[in-house]
């Protein structure tokens, strides 16, 4: 039963990511995060399904499928273990995004490839210690030195940046003004193993914690000029571009968790007794579980009317912020909700819905905070009062 009018072929996709979540990633997703313990076997798992290739067309060793196949699988994944989901996210639709629509043939062959068979695993390095929501104050500097810019400045947040082979960061190459904001900035495919280039601090995360996310220190980085993609100064635009897809990769991760939360949450209620009876029998109960699943599934529908709209190859600016937005609240209050089902138990660790809601907060803050999202829909509706049109919903 689905509002959504799937084809088969998202219902195979969506079949096979359910399974293998269920089978391999569920059992020890609590572990992994009691350890703050990241799986590199995770990576090949992923790339064997090719779930690390899913938007890349074929001709770059991609599976060439559409965003809503993509976000099912997503949901699927994160259902089992979000910070798996965070993973698959960020290197679908951040770094490989971008190498695929900005970077030369060279570049993907060199990079997109491998990282679509699932080889190299993706990361993205925007934000730094002292530009998160304003991306554009970013002060990590690459200087021209004949065929090589030389980096140095510190990126932060960077997700599964301990275990990244290829990391697409950004720097100002405009040094005449450091707050000259979004022109001066470009965008550099980084690997390891560039001079200059080390992991710094690994943060002690509340929520994901079997998701390495890391401090990335650029002392001097020679990077060889050719790794510079798309053109000079248009390496903010490239971001806050891909960032629109990846927008609606965390909305679906959301969806996951938040499904994981209803799902445990109807077992449990059907299984405590209060009162001498099953507590799911009690009305105020039901109306926790009627108002949560309702909420789950307007975000759905939300995220893949979006989706579709990118696949007519619309802007979806507004709709992924949309997306976003909603379903990201949508799961820190059903998470919450959750735990109240619970009561104590959902308190504690032998219950799975307190990892789901530390889980869930992140995804109200990374990729832009809920507020960030609330002044990109904003923006948009503004710019478009003069048309008549404002929500986008008379015309194309
Ligand atoms: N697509 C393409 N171009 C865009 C765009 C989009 N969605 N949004 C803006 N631009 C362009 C603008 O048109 C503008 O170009 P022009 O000057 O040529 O017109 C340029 O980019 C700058 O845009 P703004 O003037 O709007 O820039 P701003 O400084 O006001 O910032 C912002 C806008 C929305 C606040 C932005 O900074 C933002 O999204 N901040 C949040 C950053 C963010 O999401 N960080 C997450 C990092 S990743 C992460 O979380 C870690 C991880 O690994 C998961």
């Amino acid at each position: 039963m689905s509002l959504l009018p799937y084809t088969e072929l998202q219902r195979d996709i969506q079949r096979t990511a359910r399974e293998f979540a269920q089978r391999e990633l569920a059992p020890i997703a609590a572990e992994l995060d009691r350890e703050a313990r990241f799986e590199h076997a995770l990576v090949k798992r992923l790339s064997e399904l090719g779930f690390l290739g899913m938007l890349i067309p074929e001709q770059w060793d991609g599976l060439g499928l559409d965003a809503g196949s993509y976000l099912l699988a997503l949901e699927e994944i994160a259902v089992a273990d979000a910070s798996a989901a965070v993973l698959m996210s960020v290197h679908n639709s951040l770094p490989t995004q971008m190498l695929l629509h900005y970077g030369n043939d060279a570049q993907r062959e060199q990079f997109l490839k491998p990282m679509a068979r699932g080889e190299m695993l993706g990361a993205f390095a925007l934000s730094e210690p002292d530009a998160g929501s304003d991306a554009a104050g970013l002060r990590t500097q690459a200087v021209r030195d004949g065929d090589h810019y030389v980096l140095t400045g510190t990126k932060a947040w960077v997700s599964h940046g301990t275990h990244a082979d290829v990391i697409l960061a950004m720097a100002r190459t405009d040094a005449s003004d450091a707050r000259a904001g979004a022109k001066g900035i470009s965008t550099f495919v980084l690997t390891p193993d560039l001079p200059g280039f080390s992991v710094g601090k690994k943060e002690d995360k509340m929520g994901l914690r079997s998701s390495p996310t890391v401090q990335i220190n650029l002392d001097a980085c020679r990077v060889p000029a050719d790794r510079l993609l798309g053109e000079e100064g248009r390496g903010f635009m490239y971001a806050l571009a891909s960032l629109d897809h990846g927008r609606l990769g965390i909305a679906a991760q959301a969806i996951g968790i938040a499904r994981a939360a209803l799902e445990a949450a109807a077992k449990y209620a059907t299984e405590r007794k209060q009162f001498g009876e099953a507590i799911a029998n009690f009305q105020i109960i039901q109306f926790k579980l009627a108002d949560m699943a309702t909420r789950i599934t307007a975000a759905r529908t939300l995220l893949h009317a979006a989706a579709a709209a990118k696949e007519r190859g619309e802007r979806v600016t507004r709709f992924s912020s949309m997306a976003k937005l909603f379903a990201t609240e949508t799961a820190m209050w059903v998470t919450s909700e959750a735990i109240q089902i619970h009561g104590g138990y959902g308190y504690v660790t032998d219950y799975p819905v307190e990892r789901h809601f530390r889980d869930a907060k992140v995804t109200e803050i990374y990729e832009g905070t809920s507020e960030i999202q609330r002044i990109v829909i904003a923006r948009d509706l503004l710019a478009a009062v003069s048309s008549g049109d404002i929500d986008g919903h008379l015309t194309d």
